[in-house]
């Protein structure tokens, strides 16, 4: 029976300073918030959630947002010092945290580090003043860049989120930023096309995205140039440095458990061979195997990699290659857009560009 060992925990923490005019996750404003009592929620979340799944080792924690750095760092410390005490903590668990640059000061990276955080993820979004303006960004670029700076010299690995194929944008001045913040030695890069999410303000605003085909070419220079410096594309929208990958995402992207706390979280776990869908704060609903096949699916062909066939039979008891549509499988070897080996099925470079289709035919 399928029974594994670690879990990941992710903390959300769904309040900002200020709504950016593109972002449609779940978030309310920060004002007025009583933090100590969300804390206190979390912690009883945390409990209850060792009482069902109490024999595990915690390989990850992840404070993502939201805006996670308005957390004092004496609560983010309560809720990791929290999970340690439930749980065991892996040796070198990865334990990150989302920081907003409109929300730095001066002892803040060291503060976060005291606290128990040992991974910094920096929502920097662009690295021009008059593109953090059209993105809503209320920080300047001035402090985004005396964030990258403090980042790599508190902690040993960090990242950074930044928006691309804005309007109009040019690959030219993408290009810049792409060298400057090569520039600050991160250790990992998210890199999204920016989309225009529906019930936002840029859809109101009928905001058009770069068109299809630029953002398409975008995509791949982007991906040459990190290359060239050390940053291999181990997922669609994220590159690393050998050995940086994030392994809280690598749990998502793999089929791992992890338990979500917060408003909006959401978790995956397998307890005596039946695997759950949990929402925040504690519904479950069990998952058939072909739901969870089909999850795994859609979320292996994201990394470059692609899907561990022994490991997609381990989790949900079926065999990859009986459960995908074999003849569509066909038809995208011969187009060039996945490939095999004995253990993994992927996508290539050019079925990249078009993975939802991919994954939409192997699922019919
Ligand atoms: C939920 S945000 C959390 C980060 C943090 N709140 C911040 O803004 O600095 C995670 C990342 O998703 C990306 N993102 C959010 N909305 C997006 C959109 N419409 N298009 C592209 N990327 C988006 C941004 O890069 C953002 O940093
Ligand atoms: S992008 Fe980040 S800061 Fe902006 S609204 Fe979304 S979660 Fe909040």
């Amino acid at each position: 029976m399928y029974q594994p060992q670690e879990i990941a925990v992710y903390i959300h923490w769904p309040f900002c300073k200020s709504k950016c005019p593109y972002c449609d996750f779940y978030k309310e404003l920060a004002h007025n918030i009583d933090q100590d009592a969300v804390v206190a929620e979390y912690i009883d979340a945390l409990r209850r959630y060792r009482q069902i799944l109490p024999e595990r080792t915690v390989k990850s924690i992840f404070f993502g947002g939201g805006t996670p750095s308005l957390i004092t760092p004496q609560n983010v410390a309560k809720i990791i010092d929290e999970i340690a005490r439930l749980w065991s903590l892996k040796n070198k668990a990865e334990i990150s945290l989302e920081a907003n640059p409109n929300t730095h000061y001066q002892t803040m990276f060291a503060d976060l580090k005291n606290a128990g955080i040992n991974r910094l993820s920096l929502g920097v979004q662009a690295l021009d003043e008059a593109d953090l303006r059209f993105l809503g960004r209320t920080h300047t670029l001035e402090t985004a860049r005396c964030c990258l700076k403090e980042i790599v010299e508190v902690f040993d690995n960090h990242s950074a989120d930044l928006i691309y194929a804005r309007p109009q944008q040019q690959y030219a001045d993408w290009e810049k930023e792409l060298a400057e913040i090569c520039a600050y030695g991160l250790k990992h890069l998210s890199l999204y096309q920016l989309t225009i999410e529906e019930n936002t303000v840029f859809a109101r605003k009928n905001i058009q995205p770069l068109e299809e085909n630029a953002a398409a070419e975008m995509y791949e220079r982007t991906r040459d140039f990190l290359v060239a410096r050390n940053y291999a594309l181990y997922e669609v929208s994220n590159f690393a440095q050998t050995g940086f990958e994030s392994a809280h995402n690598l749990t998502y992207w793999q089929g791992g458990d992890y338990i979500g706390i917060g408003k909006s979280a959401h978790g995956r776990f397998c307890l005596n061979g039946t695997h759950f869908a949990a929402e925040y704060p504690f519904e479950h609903t069990p998952l058939t195997p072909r739901e969870r096949a089909e999850e795994l699916v859609f979320m292996g062909l994201r990394l470059a990699s692609g899907i561990d066939k022994a490991r997609f039979k381990q989790i949900c008891g079926l065999n990859l290659m009986q459960f995908i549509n074999i003849s569509k499988l066909q038809e995208l070897q011969e187009a060039g857009l996945t490939a095999e080996t004995p253990t993994h099925l992927f996508a290539t470079r050019a079925g990249f560009l078009l993975l939802n289709q991919i994954v939409a035919e192997l699922l019919i």
